[in-house]
């Protein structure tokens, strides 16, 4: 049983060639064999609004366009992923953005060599993964609980 002791949580997001791909059920595996605990999960196909908001920082830069062409190209899975230090261990498990650069044995490192194309998004800081998860389930995890997963539970 994963530890519910803590209570850092991050926002995990398989791209859209992450999802064709079929690699949704291995990029749980990782974090669930590390020990984290999934708190909600959702596929839907990301609006583009949101994703200027979520990728504001990255506005000025050349790629930004693409990148949000991209992540509309096909549904994405949102997740909440909890647990001790789940943030910075989180993107460990990612691999470097780069997969040129990502170690063997990371997500990244195993699966892919496009930048443009690294198969999931992983939270960098405490507080953007708070940002980021508010952003991506606005009624918040408690709520989305309530309305996704007491009916089946209970
Ligand atoms: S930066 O500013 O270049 O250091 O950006 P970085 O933090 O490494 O990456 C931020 C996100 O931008 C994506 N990215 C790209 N997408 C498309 N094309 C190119 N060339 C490119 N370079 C970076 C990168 O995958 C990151 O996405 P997320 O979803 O945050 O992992």
């Amino acid at each position: 049983m994963a530890s519910t002791e803590y209570t850092e949580r991050t926002y995990i997001m398989v791209k859209p060639d992450g999802v064709e791909r079929g690699l949704v059920g291995e990029i749980i595996k990782r974090f669930e064999n590390k020990g984290y605990q999934l708190v909600a999960i959702e596929l839907f196909k990301a609006e583009k609004t949101i994703l200027e908001e979520h990728y504001k920082d990255l506005s000025g830069r050349s790629f930004f366009p693409r990148l949000i062409a991209y992540m509309q190209s096909g549904p994405v899975v949102g997740m909440v992923w909890q647990g001790k230090e789940v943030v910075k261990t989180g993107r460990l498990l990612l691999g470097a953005t780069n997969p040129l650069e990502s170690a063997p044995g990371t997500i990244r490192g195993d699966f892919c060599v496009d930048v443009g194309q690294n198969l999931c998004h992983g939270s960098d800081s405490v507080q953007n993964a708070e940002s980021e998860i508010k952003l991506w389930f606005p009624r918040g995890v408690t709520q989305w609980k309530r309305e996704r997963l007491d009916s089946l539970l209970y």
